[in-house]
């Protein structure tokens, strides 16, 4: 069954994504959503031939080329040198002659064709049937995959069969450094710096297996890169191989008869290192691909499955009564795995490893949308997302030098920890990145009980993060504790005085810290930490001004964001969206549109600081002012109005965030995926609709189930015990899966999930609510579940 009434081409399949049928202007956004990783390598899903290419991509987490930062006009503090990922050394390509003809899809005729991502086994596949345009037929199937369980590794099968009767097959399978990518930058720096990235260091072939190595010119970071090829034919085999500075080769030509077959199995290595030597990068791939070829490809196979076994046990949703959106969530589920599966003290961009958007910076969204799904779901993977942020506290630190203001700064846009916005208000002013990342620890803390985490890195980037907002803030000759000129998530206003949701964040921080400080005494004597110092943090963080506009009757995002002017939206087109594109920065930022929820995320992330009433009215006056320019809006909408009984509105944001790369809303998935509309996907459902929340450590569930589910189940994890929610319209299911009881709350109610049988609870009715307005025409699309 092809989507085609919606047009987006996807089947729909509760575990699989599948693409049938060639469409060469679809090859760049399907690279992307076909893309492979273990969060160290990422494989964009390109064709095995390398030709048609939408945008060619293999990555590693953390390799990036430096270039310079461009300015009009310098200014003090301003960051100097950008980051950028680099497409490294390809070692997908197999390309294939058939008779004499190069296999290339855009010439003789593709019969059969088509590709699927399998969320259970993780691997992507493919069948094609192809017509030589002299009319000879060959069969091609692959699998590929990027381990899940030996790191360092990836792995190809390819199979080429002859249906009509003998024919010669020559294989070619390349590893290609500095392969040609076409850049859409404007900055000729950056282009450059991308241009043949990689200069060669060393090159070798052995029999099947081949090393190249190399490094960037700016950031001086060393990569090899390594192949080994397992072939299977009945007889009359010839092969070559061939290396030179840029490219390794292995070839094998045969006569296949009619029904005959050649498969070849590639596996592929990679290592990277900013200090590690030559000779070091290249034992380390050659040892990886000795550990793979001893695992072999089935082995390999049977690891990934049962990696995902696992995974799946703790993580995964079941939606009953809308077949399109449980593939969405499970798509999401499994991508957001893969962008932190094994980064290991790496960061998680913003695309994760599957395509060059944002330069492959990691942003604010690591911390605040992709950690809380990873923290519940596979706590290491969070633990060392973290880790990365702790081992760059030294840059952070210096930072705050620079800036004037003492602890950690840490940056909004970055690869190795090193600011790289040259934005500054949307950059630098968004101070509130420091305390999503101490959220995201204490959150990881509590939901672990991780001691030696928190005793290592933990409790130091509270600290740290704590004394920022000790010095950037002051106390007001009114008693209170002000931070001023900063910029919250809607980058639509900046530089503002008392954004609730940094301060909210920012209070939170400050009583973390300060708890953590007397947890781990050692670790504050280490960081010079007195209490007079935990008790001004404590004074900072009760004084804290949370701004209200009494008038209205809603909490203003910023001080005086109510009485901004209004935004016409009346007299908006469709086409002037995203508005960034099409207004100049300094009208948005006097007027009342909001690229993304800002005071709707303070509600989120801190309902405990807002009364029922309070949410309700907030959620209705920013509905009508919300514009969702940015991906990161639906899927906190969604929570939100879920919370106060807007539940079909809920249901709408929870389509377009779960559907944000596969219907390719914001029109640029060719260059990766939304890490956090991803992410979202999953915070939507559990924290929307189960209604998941975790104050102060303590996790609670107020779910209720939308009309259009029959029913809903979810797994997570919480200190090491895993359970299972399941929802119908009338009543809500707590099962123990594994591990210790976990206590919780139903609506209020104290509960605890035991092995003995599954906790049963009424779900109390939601009260009648009018659906708020949004702009004209922002509203989400209505989601109605085909049946
Ligand atoms: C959003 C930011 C986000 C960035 C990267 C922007 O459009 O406004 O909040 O961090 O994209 O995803």
């Amino acid at each position: 069954m092809i989507d085609t009434n919606r047009g987006y081409g996807y089947e729909v399949s509760p575990w699989e994504l599948r693409w049938k049928n060639l469409d060469l202007d679809a090859l760049q956004r399907t690279e992307s959503t076909f893309a492979l990783s273990n969060g160290h390598i990422g494989l964009r899903g390109s064709l095995e031939e390398g030709e048609p290419c939408g945008l060619p991509g293999s990555y590693l987490n953390g390799f990036y080329e430096e270039h310079a930062l461009p300015y009009a006009e310098g200014g003090y503090g301003y960051p100097e040198a950008g980051q950028t990922v680099v497409n490294v050394t390809d070692g997908k390509i197999i390309r294939l002659l058939v008779g004499d003809e190069p296999l290339d899809l855009r010439y003789g005729n593709a019969v059969e064709h088509e590709r699927w991502l399998d969320f259970k086994k993780g691997t992507l596949s493919r069948r094609t049937v192809w017509e030589t345009p002299t009319g000879r037929r060959i069969q091609i199937t692959t699998e590929r995959l990027v381990s899940f369980t030996q790191r360092a590794i990836a792995a190809i099968r390819y199979e080429v069969e002859a249906l009509d009767g003998p024919i010669q097959v020559v294989l070619q399978s390349d590893l290609l450094a500095n392969e040609p990518v076409e850049s859409d930058t404007t900055d000729p720096r950056v282009a450059a710096a991308l241009r043949n990235p990689l200069v060669g260091d060393f090159a070798t072939m052995e029999g099947f297996r081949a090393v190249l190595c190399h490094h960037t010119r700016r950031s001086g970071l060393r990569i090899a890169a390594g192949v080994d090829h397992e072939l299977e034919v009945a007889d009359g085999l010839h092969t070559e191989t061939h290396v030179e500075e840029d490219l390794a080769r292995l070839t094998a030509a045969v006569d296949l008869p009619e029904n005959g077959r050649l498969r070849l199995t590639k596996y592929i290595a990679y290592g990277w290192s900013g200090q590690r030597s030559v000779p070091a990068l290249r034992a380390q791939v050659d040892a990886a691909l000795a550990g793979a070829l001893q695992t072999g490809f089935e082995g390999l196979l049977v690891e990934q499955r049962g990696y995902l076994e696992d995974f799946w046990e703790t993580a995964d949703i079941e939606v009953d009564g809308d077949p399109d959106l449980q593939q969405a969530v499970r798509f999401a589920i499994f991508h957001t795995l893969q962008a932190g599966a094994r980064g290991e003290s790496r960061a998680i961009p913003a695309k994760g490893l599957t395509g060059p958007g944002y330069d492959g910076h990691a942003f604010w969204e690591t911390e605040s949308f992709v950690l809380p799904v990873l923290t519940y779901t596979t706590p290491d993977a969070a633990r060392d997302a973290l880790l990365w942020r702790h081992s760059t506290l030294d840059k952070a630190r210096h930072r705050a030098e620079v800036l004037c203001l003492r602890g950690a700064v840490f940056p909004w846009r970055s690869i190795n920890g090193s600011e790289c916005s040259a934005y500054w208000p949307a950059g630098t002013a968004a101070f509130h990145l420091n305390a999503d990342i101490a959220d995201a620890v204490a959150r990881y803390y509590a939901a672990t009980h991780d001691h030696d985490f928190d005793r290592d890195a933990g409790a130091e980037l509270l600290v740290e993060t704590a004394r920022l907002w000790a010095s950037l803030g002051h106390h007001d000759p009114h008693g209170g504790f002000r931070i001023d000129g900063v910029t919250g998530p809607d980058e639509y206003t900046a530089v503002v005085d008392n954004n609730v949701y940094t301060n909210l964040m920012a209070q939170k921080n400050l009583r973390e810290a300060a708890a953590a400080a007397e947890r781990q005494p050692e670790v504050a004597e280490r960081l010079g930490v007195t209490s007079a110092e935990t008790a001004a943090w404590r004074e900072a963080a009760d004084k804290i001004v949370i701004p209200y506009d009494e008038v209205l009757g809603v909490h203003p995002q910023a001080e005086r964001f109510t009485e901004h002017a209004e935004w016409p939206f009346k007299d908006t087109p469709p086409e002037h969206y995203p508005l960034l594109l099409n207004y100049p920065y300094f009208d948005l930022y006097r007027k009342q549109a909001i690229k993304q929820a800002d005071l709707v995320l303070a509600m989120h992330m801190r309902g405990d600081a807002f009364s029922d009433e309070a949410k309700l009215r907030n959620v209705d006056y920013y509905e009508a002012r919300t514009v969702r320019d940015s991906s990161l809006s639906a899927c906190t909408q969604a929570v939100m109005c879920a919370e106060v009984g807007h539940l079909d509105l809920a249901y709408d944001y929870l389509g377009e965030t779960a559907l944000t790369d596969l219907h390719d809303l914001h029109d640029n998935v060719r260059n990766g995926l939304h890490l956090g509309a991803l992410a979202g996907t999953w915070m939507a459902i559990v924290a929307g609709f189960g209604g998941m929340r975790d104050h102060d450590g303590r996790l609670t569930f107020a779910p209720r189930l939308p009309r259009q589910l029959r029913r809903l189940t979810f797994h997570m994890c919480f200190q090491g015990s895993r359970f299972e929610v399941q929802l119908t319209p009338e009543e809500a299911s707590y099962r123990l899966i594994s591990g210790d009881p976990v206590k919780t709350a139903h609506h209020g109610e104290i509960i605890t999930i035991t092995a003995d049988k599954p906790v049963t609870r009424p779900v109390p009715p939601c009260p009648p609510r009018q659906a708020p307005a949004q702009p004209t025409g922002r509203a989400p699309q209505r989601r109605t579940p085909r049946g």
